[in-house]
């Protein structure tokens, strides 16, 4: 029988995984079994935290290429919106028992910002310390995706943002990140988004089946 208790469900994956899709598939499924759970996202979740989003995805769209955030800038960035979410969303969210499904969390900034961008893991880290609040996801789900699909998606795609348009490189790069991050970690799930199919979902939502015990 499920018993209330704080959760915390992370997906990572490169842009066009699915793992927006993946996650909402997986928010409604736990709502229909009446269970006390948020969906939310990095960077972004809270008001103030969708603001440093906007900063940061406009930024790639500024004309002046000369004049764009320096690496460590926008990393602080993406650490200044975790903060606000953790503070004002996710703490609270666990604190009442919640199941928290989060589309990013801190792998995308260890893919992305300091395998892809060479910042400073331990820069990183010693922010983490202060605001994470010991905050761990309880099972993490990588969302793996072949180039082809990956793109196709990335194509259909209404409003982009700055990943949308980097090189195929930069894809593989942090792809290859998520999964060596993921690996040999007991909570952690790399599971193949690359079929359109409800195969995925059911897979998903059997692991937190599992996790939560609910019947
Ligand atoms: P999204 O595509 O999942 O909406 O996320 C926006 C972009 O932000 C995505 O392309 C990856 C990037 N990102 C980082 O570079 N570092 C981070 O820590 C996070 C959370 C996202």
């Amino acid at each position: 029988m499920y018993k209330k208790k704080p959760f915390f469900i992370v997906f990572e994956g490169v842009e066009g995984c699915g793992k927006s899709y993946q996650s909402k598939k997986l928010y409604n499924k736990l709502k229909k079994k009446k269970i006390d759970t948020i969906l939310t996202r990095e960077p972004g979740g809270t008001k103030s935290s969708e603001l440093i989003r906007n900063l940061i995805l406009k930024d790639y769209f500024a004309k002046d290429s000369k004049e764009k955030f320096d690496k460590y800038t926008d990393t602080l960035l993406y650490l200044a919106a975790r903060n606000e979410h953790i503070k004002n969303k996710i703490k609270p969210a666990l604190l009442k028992k919640k199941v928290v499904i989060c589309d990013r969390f801190i792998d995308s900034t260890i893919a992305y910002q300091v395998y892809g961008k060479k910042v400073e893991l331990n820069f990183i880290k010693n922010i983490h310390k202060r605001i994470l609040h010991g905050i761990k996801p309880n099972i993490v789900f990588v969302l793996k995706v072949s180039k082809q699909t990956s793109r196709k998606r990335l194509i259909k795609r209404k409003t982009k943002n700055r990943y949308d348009n980097f090189a195929q490189s930069f894809y593989n790069k942090a792809q290859n990140s998520f999964i060596r991050i993921a690996k040999n970690k007991k909570n952690y799930f790399i599971l193949d988004s690359s079929n359109n199919d409800n195969f995925l979902e059911q897979k998903i939502y059997d692991v937190c089946q599992k996790y939560l015990n609910i019947k």
